[in-house]
């Protein structure tokens, strides 16, 4: 589509008409406070777009869809922007960004059936508290939980730190509202945990990535909150330890294991140089791990037999060395190191960023196999894995060589280090986006790697929800 084919003045006054003069940006008369909205968190992508509008309402959303229905305009929807595949930015000038920051009411939380609906602009971490301060639990977490929105966290299917004893954001998913491609409002708001009629709609605009339609309002399952909870700070030899570590802690606790989170030392001590925040335990393993036991029941402390536990694994050399949290202020200083190591990342440079998944028992095989290869194709790359190894899913990401320049390591050796990890990947069934999603960014990667039939049928179901191809466009799938 090219930029004569939109009206420009009459999309403008139908926009504005729906949102007020205070709620849309337009290029022509907004440039610089449009800007924001046209940027990735990271600033790695700045893209243009035709205008930003920030309904208040569903029935806003869905007169806004409507109108760039009829006027041919492509949406964008955007939630916190804290993404990392650019699936909420776009380079179309005829493009309407829908940012859904003023949908953020929590409306509200259903004791009796443990549920709380809210808008999918709620930042994330409001949720929580709002769910806290009634005494219950909202599970979902992760770094950007701040900033991050509910309805983007779910047109990703976000993951996080506590997948493993709660799902991925489509696990907590009851019901959604949402508005499709051609301003209709599906009404599938629903609390139920049973309701067999059809087809899962709802399943299939979580993941979506805002490609079938823009989620507005979502019933979200919640939880007694875990107040009998024990976390530990571990040191291990290798990933195998790990592995087996999680093993005998899931036979010991089973279903109690809420996170298990890997650390290489390369992390920690670009921590210790780039940051404030210190190793609890000797700086200087190969591995750590940020483990928590939980449990909403508190007649029989978690912690006694955490330290139990450990004191086992000690003995037997499993685990080299271990603290475990005596207070509050121990627990946030083991979530705090888990944040930081993302962070302090930029410090060594560009790296080539892998957010893969395998079956957690092909793990050690992943990053043996993964880094020979690597240091075949480039040698003194600086590997720098770590995670989710609870749900096997592990941020492999690759720094450049110390000695290199960002600009030759991106140019020479992006694209064969991302194709020989994702060949291993794939070897050992595996997915190469875990929890971060597809986006523009890794669009090529599902030509290459996706099944050629669920392919297909992603294509057939994009093309009978979206026939003229306006949501999201070239976002997730390819070639549509
Ligand atoms: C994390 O687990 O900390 C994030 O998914 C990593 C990232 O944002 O790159
Ligand atoms: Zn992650």
């Amino acid at each position: 589509m090219n930029k004569n084919s939109i009206d420009v003045k009459r999309l403008k006054e139908a926009l504005t008409a729906i949102v007020g003069d205070n709620n849309a940006l337009f290029a022509d008369s907004h440039a610089e406070r449009l800007q924001p909205y046209l940027r990735e968190s990271r600033e790695r992508q700045v893209g243009t777009a035709f205008a930003a509008v920030f309904p208040r309402t569903t029935e806003e959303v869905s007169q806004v869809v409507a109108t760039c229905y009829a006027h041919r305009a492509p949406i964008v929807p955007q939630g916190g922007n804290t993404g990392r595949c650019f699936g909420a930015q776009t380079d179309d000038p005829n493009a309407v960004i829908v940012n859904l920051r003023h949908l953020n009411r929590i409306r509200a939380l259903d004791a009796d059936n443990m549920t709380v609906t809210v808008e999918a602009g709620a930042v994330l971490q409001d949720i929580q508290a709002a769910v806290a301060a009634h005494g219950y639990f909202f599970p979902l977490s992760l770094g950007a939980e701040g900033s991050c929105q509910i309805g983007g966290n779910l047109a990703t299917n976000a993951g996080g730190i506590n997948v493993l004893r709660y799902g991925n954001a489509r696990e907590l998913t009851l019901g959604v509202e949402a508005v499709v491609a051609r301003g209709e409002i599906l009404h599938a708001l629903s609390g139920l945990r049973k309701n067999n009629t059809g087809y899962d709609l709802k399943n299939l605009l979580i993941g979506s990535e805002g490609t079938l339609g823009i989620i507005t309002t979502v019933t979200l399952k919640i939880f007694p909150p875990e107040s009998n909870n024990s976390h530990a700070f571990i040191a291990i030899n290798s990933i195998d330890d790990a592995v087996t570590t999680l093993r005998r802690l899931q036979a010991r606790f089973e279903g109690r294991v809420s996170t298990f989170e890997l650390l290489p030392q390369r992390a920690i001590s670009l921590m210790h140089a780039h940051s404030h925040v210190d190793c609890p335990i000797d700086a200087h393993h190969p591995w750590y791990v940020w483990y928590k036991v939980a449990d909403s029941h508190i007649d029989k402390p978690l912690f006694n037999d955490n330290v139990a536990f450990l004191h086992a694994l000690m003995q037997e050399g499993l685990v080299v060395d271990a603290t475990v949290a005596q207070n509050e202020g121990m627990k946030k200083h083991f979530e705090k190191i888990r944040e930081t190591i993302v962070g302090v990342q930029q410090y060594a440079g560009v790296a080539v960023k892998n957010d893969i998944s395998v079956p957690v028992s092909s793990i050690t095989c992943l990053v043996e196999q993964g880094n020979a290869a690597i240091a075949r194709i480039c040698p003194d790359v600086r590997p720098y894995p770590f995670g989710h190894v609870g749900d096997g899913n592990i941020h492999y990401n690759l720094m450049r060589p110390a000695a290199m320049d960002d600009a030759t390591f991106l140019a020479h050796y992006k694209e064969p280090l991302q194709a020989a990890i994702l060949d291993i990947v794939y070897a050992l069934n595996g997915s190469f986006s875990a929890e971060h999603g597809v986006g523009s960014q890794k669009v090529t990667l599902m030509q290459t790697y996706q099944d050629p039939v669920a392919l297909a049928m992603m294509r057939d179901v994009k093309r009978a929800l979206d026939p003229l191809n306006l949501m999201n466009p070239h976002k997730v799938i390819p070639d549509v």
